[in-house]
C-alpha cells in the first residue's frame, strides 16, 4: 500500500515550490507530487507576463503595489493577506532567483519591468513572454534532485478520504487513477496539498489548458470544504481569436502595456469611453468594454494593433507571440490581431486561511485552486505566479510546525472502485463535457442569469451521464466530467447569492 507523509495534487509553480521548500526544511519526510498529466502540462508554463514584485523603491512602493490590488479586487480583497502577499514578495522573489531563474533585465543591468492593466508603476518581472515556462523548468530541475520527492506522472486523484478524530475532521488518504497501469489505489498520507489550478475549461473559449476542470474544486467541495466566490470568474481581455471555440492562444497583456491599442472595426481605439486608462485600465473592465463593443458592432472580435510599436524592442520582448501568430500568417508589423475576451482565472476557490490551510486542518490549498482572499472580484494582473509562491511558502511553514499533530491511519483502504476502463465512453463523456461548456457560456453571458433553468440543465447532463455508467466503473472521461459538472453548479449558485460585477457575453 503507497504511503507519504504529503501528498501535493497538482505540479504547477504552486505545488512545486512548496514541494521545494518543504524537501530541503524537512528531509525526514517523504513527499509526493500527483498530477494528472506530464509535469509540464501545467497554466504555470502557459503564463506570459510575469510576476508583480516591487523592486525599485525609488519611483513604486508596497503601499502603491496593496493599493492597485485592492482598487482591482473592487472592495472584495482581505486588506491583510493583501499587505502580506505584497510584503513577503522580494524574499519569495530572491528564492526563485537561487535556483537560477532569470528575468530579463535592461541595458544597465537593471530590472526591464513591464506594465500591465491596473498597475500605477512599471513592476512586472518577466523572461521575455515566456515567464511561466522559465519558472516551471527551474522547479522541475530542483524537484527532480531532492531525494525525499517523488514525482508521480498520469495519476488522476478521485476523491479524499476523511475520518473523524475527537470532532475533528483530518484527511488521511486519496483515491487515485493510475492511468499508467489502468488502475485505482490508494494512497496513505499525513497531510495533503491541492494545487490543482483552475477551472477554465468550463467554459467554450479558455486561455486555460485542457487539464483546467476545476479538479481540486470538486474534490474539497465532497470532502466537505468551503468554496468560495466562484462567481468570479476573470476574462482575459485579449486572447486570439481563431473561429473555434477551444483553448485560445493568450496575447499578453504586456503587450498592451507596451503600448499596443485595442480597436474596433473601424480601427478606432474605443476603451476611453469606459476608463480613462484606456487600454491599462483592469481586465474586468477591459473586456467588459470589448464586449460591449463587439455587441455593439455586431462584431465576433476586436483588433490588436501593434504596428505603431518599435518592432525591434517587440520582436525581442515577446518572441513566443510573435512566432505564434506568423504560424497563423499573422505579421503585428503589418496586420491587425483579431483578440476576443476569454475565460482566464478563478478568482474564487478552496476557502483557505492565511497559512493557505482549509477548515480541515491537515488538507490545504494553494495557487489558483485557493481562494485566499487576495483577488477580491477581479485579480490584478501578474499577481497570480506572486500569489503562487507566497500561500506555498506559508503552507510550508505551516506544516513544519503542525504535520507531528497528523500520524498515518491505521485503516488499509482497498479502492472502493472496481478497476475497469472503458474505452467507449470517451467520446460520450466528451460531448457531455461540450454541453457544460455551452451551459456555463451562456449562462455566465446572459443578462438574466436564470439559475433555476440552469440548474435545471445540470440535472438533464447529469442523468444523461448515469446512463452511461454501468456498474459504477470509474474511467478518467467520466470523472473530469463529473468534477466539471459539480464546479458548474457551485458556479452557478455562486452567481445566485452574489451576482458577479460585469455580464460578459462570449459568444
Ligand atoms: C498575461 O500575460 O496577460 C497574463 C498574465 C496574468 O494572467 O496575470
Amino acid at each position: 500500500m503507497l504511503k507519504t507523509d504529503i501528498l501535493i495534487v497538482g505540479s504547477g509553480i504552486s505545488g512545486l515550490f512548496f514541494a521545494m521548500k518543504t524537501a530541503k526544511k524537512r528531509p525526514d519526510l517523504s513527499i509526493v507530487i500527483m498530477t494528472k498529466k506530464m509535469a509540464k502540462n501545467t497554466s504555470t508554463q502557459l503564463a506570459q507576463g510575469g510576476i508583480a514584485v516591487v523592486t525599485n523603491l525609488l519611483q513604486d512602493s508596497f503601499e502603491q503595489h496593496i493599493q492597485d490590488t485592492l482598487k482591482s479586487g473592487g472592495g472584495q480583497c482581505d486588506e491583510e493577506i493583501v499587505k502580506m502577499v505584497v510584503e513577503q514578495a522580494p524574499e519569495r522573489l530572491k528564492e526563485l532567483l537561487e535556483i537560477g531563474t532569470s528575468f530579463d533585465k535592461n541595458q544597465n543591468g537593471q530590472w526591464d519591468l513591464g506594465l500591465e492593466g491596473g498597475h500605477s508603476q512599471h513592476r512586472i518581472l518577466h523572461h521575455k513572454d515566456r515567464s511561466g515556462l522559465e519558472i516551471e523548468k527551474k522547479l522541475l530541475n530542483i524537484i527532480t534532485e531532492l531525494p525525499n520527492i517523488r514525482l508521480f506522472e498520469n495519476y488522476q486523484v478521485i476523491d479524499l478520504n476523511t475520518e473523524k478524530k475527537e470532532n475533528e475532521t483530518h484527511c488521511t488518504g486519496a483515491f487515485f487513477y493510475d492511468k499508467n497501469e489502468n488502475k485505482i489505489k490508494y494512497i496513505r498520507c499525513r497531510s495533503i496539498i491541492l494545487s490543482t489550478g483552475g477551472c477554465g475549461n468550463l467554459f467554450e473559449n479558455t486561455t486555460n489548458p485542457e487539464i483546467a476542470t476545476g479538479d481540486g474544486i470538486a474534490i474539497a467541495a465532497r470532502a466537505g470544504v468551503e468554496i468560495e466566490d466562484m462567481q468570479y470568474i476573470q476574462f482575459h481581455p485579449t486572447a486570439l481569436y481563431t473561429g473555434k471555440k477551444s483553448q485560445l492562444f493568450l496575447i499578453s497583456e504586456a503587450v498592451r502595456g507596451f503600448g499596443a491599442y485595442v480597436v474596433n472595426e473601424d480601427q478606432k481605439r474605443f476603451l476611453f469611453k469606459y476608463d480613462s486608462r484606456g487600454e491599462l485600465a483592469t481586465r474586468d473592465i477591459v473586456s467588459h468594454a470589448i464586449h460591449k463593443e463587439m455587441h455593439e458592432t455586431q462584431k465576433k472580435h476586436v483588433y490588436l494593433d501593434c504596428r505603431h510599436l518599435d518592432m525591434k524592442a517587440f520582436y525581442k520582448k515577446f518572441p513566443a507571440i510573435t512566432s505564434h501568430c506568423n504560424e497563423l500568417g499573422l505579421f503585428p508589423e503589418k496586420d491587425l490581431i483579431p483578440v476576443v475576451p476569454a475565460a482566464h482565472y478563478q478568482c474564487g476557490g478552496i476557502k483557505v486561511d492565511r497559512n493557505s490551510a482549509t477548515a480541515i486542518p491537515n488538507l490545504y490549498a494553494v495557487g489558483e485552486c485557493a481562494r485566499t482572499g487576495l483577488h477580491g472580484k477581479n485579480r490584478l494582473a501578474s499577481n497570480s505566479l506572486l500569489e503562487a509562491l507566497v500561500f506555498a511558502h506559508q503552507a510550508s511553514e505551516n506544516i513544519d510546525k503542525t504535520i507531528e499533530l497528523y500520524q498515518f491511519s491505521s485503516k488499509v483502504l482497498i479502492p472502493k472502485f472496481p478497476n475497469k476502463e472503458i474505452k467507449t465512453d470517451y467520446v460520450a463523456f466528451l460531448i457531455l463535457k461540450k454541453e457544460i461548456q455551452a451551459l456555463i457560456t451562456n449562462f455566465y453571458s446572459s443578462e438574466e442569469r436564470n439559475t433555476d433553468y440552469a440548474i435545471h440543465k445540470i440535472k438533464l447532463i447529469k442523468n444523461a451521464a448515469e446512463t452511461l455508467i454501468h456498474n459504477q466503473e470509474i474511467t478518467i472521461p467520466f470523472i473530469e466530467f463529473s468534477n466539471m459538472l459539480t464546479v458548474a453548479l457551485i458556479i452557478i449558485k455562486h452567481c445566485k447569492k452574489r451576482k458577479s460585477p460585469y455580464i460578459l457575453s462570449l459568444n
